[in-house]
């Protein structure tokens, strides 16, 4: 029997992307999203439920009434604060990993440990406990470090020093609380230097699925300039990774990470995504994330064929042997993001998003794509998919335009193509998303 209810925990650009492909499996199961966002009712198939993605006994009432079959949490959050363990403790299958398993992410000097217990090649490291301990360490090793805040800080617990000074400043910036808990531990790494690339795997724990290796574009300027983001655009496959490349990763760095998981006795269902950096020296692991990335996973969905439901659920189920074979779209994917004004600052919000573009149940959507994320209906109770309200900013990463083609330039030009149909007040594009593979 396929699978015919699923709900999607999230509410951004890769929940509406996960919620769009999951309805297009095979069975057409009926799809849930909690919460989504204001796009998320006019992708053919969703509805949304109006509960918080840390809201456990919510989901869960929310998974009794609606029969769901399979349960795919999307952000880090509350992966790493258990939502799929209670969901699981209720008879659940889910795809995400357990707290246990989270701390991949959630934990950078957890990760480490394990990554070095494993044998997988990443960069030297050092933990600290205080500022003063911090920068004795860094006056001592006398050269710039990459100074890391050892918790969940989305994104921006970072600072890649290119002096002492800055490794210093970055220290003392970590301790000072502005990551709140995230920062009380500060890891310090040796600089690494290459091209960054994202390989993404479905597991069951046992097994890996490998897709498609792709890269995101962090920084908000053009020319890779700027202050960090959540990620401005990306691509897929990346060509950096050939099917060679693929497996030195699947037996370099996924096999023995999981099993590294397992010999603690974790059972990791999700997926693991690897951010790695191709060094003069070989490849090297900057960091795991225990999810998809945004906007990664809004490139690669619209390049799976086959049941994506039924492969979830076999991994949710520690089975994955037995799921349908899911095939790789032998084309390009192309992915931009639109932003708010001042992001990655506090970003402009409500401005009204003007879109004359076909939505994702007209003709087209097979090879072209827009995934709202930071927006939200105008008015409480109305979204466009009823024809009835006007979607206005929400967030900082607004919405995505991903398209697919033959070649790259051809898919770039369609996702510019298609953004070109949509306008809000200060939106923010990169014009030279996927630069690395075009020509044109
Ligand atoms: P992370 O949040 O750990 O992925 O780090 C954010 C970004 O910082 C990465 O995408 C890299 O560009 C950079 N970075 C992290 N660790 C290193 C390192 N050891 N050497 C050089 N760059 C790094
Ligand atoms: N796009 C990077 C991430 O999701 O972490």
């Amino acid at each position: 029997m396929a699978v015919a209810r699923v709900l999607v925990v999230g509410s951004g650009g890769r929940e509406n992307a996960l919620a769009w492909a999951l309805a297009r499996s095979q069975g057409q199961p009926r799809v849930w999203l909690a919460p989504g966002n204001g796009g998320s009712a006019a992708i053919p198939g969703c509805e949304t439920l109006a509960i918080g993605a840390s809201d456990g006994a919510g989901l869960l009432a929310a998974c009794a009434e609606h029969e769901i079959e399979l349960v795919v949490i999307g952000p880090e959050g509350p992966l790493a604060a258990g939502l799929a363990d209670q969901l699981r403790a209720a008879g659940l299958a889910v795809f995400g990993p357990g707290a246990d398993g989270a701390q991949l992410e959630a934990s950078k000097q957890w990760a480490k440990q394990l990554m070095q217990e494993a044998g997988v090649p990443t960069a030297g490291f050092w933990v600290v406990e205080s500022a003063e301990q911090g920068c004795r360490l860094a006056r001592e090793l006398n050269r710039p470090l990459v100074v890391k805040a050892d918790g969940l800080a989305a994104g921006k617990g970072v600072t890649v020093a290119s002096n002492l000074a800055e490794t210093l400043a970055a220290i003392e910036d970590c301790f000072s609380g502005r990551f709140g808990s995230a920062g009380r531990r500060v890891l310090l790494e040796e600089t690494l230097s290459g091209p960054e690339v994202s390989v993404f795997a479905l597991t069951d724990g046992e097994r890996l699925l490998l897709l498609p290796p792709a890269q995101d574009h962090k920084r908000i300027g053009e020319g890779d300039s700027g202050p960090n983001t959540g990620g401005m655009g990306a691509y897929a496959p990346a060509p950096l990774l050939d099917g060679a490349g693929l497996e030195e990763v699947r037996r370099l760095v996924l096999e023995p990470v999981l099993a590294a998981l397992r010999k603690r006795g974790i059972s990791y269902r999700g997926v693991l995504y690897a951010g790695l950096m191709l060094t003069p020296s070989g490849i090297q692991v900057i960091e795991f994330n225990c999810r998809f990335g945004d906007p990664e996973c809004q490139t690669l969905m619209p390049l799976l064929e086959g049941d994506l439901a039924e492969v979830l659920l076999a991994c949710a189920e520690g089975r994955l042997e037995s799921a349908p074979p899911l095939t790789i779209r032998p084309q390009c994917s192309a992915c931009v993001v639109a932003a708010a004004a001042e992001y990655p600052g506090e970003p402009q919000l409500g401005d009204l998003i003007n879109d004359a573009g076909p939505g994702l149940s007209e003709a087209g959507a097979d090879s072209c794509q827009l995934f709202y994320a930071g927006a939200k209906a105008s008015s409480p109770g109305k979204f466009p998919g009823n024809g009835n309200g006007q979607l206005v900013t929400s967030g900082g990463r607004v919405l995505a335009a991903v398209a697919q083609a033959a070649d790259f330039d051809a898919a770039f030009e369609a996702a510019y193509g298609r953004l070109a149909q949509v306008n809000f007040e200060g939106m923010q594009v990169r014009k030279d998303i996927g630069h690395q593979v075009r020509k044109s």
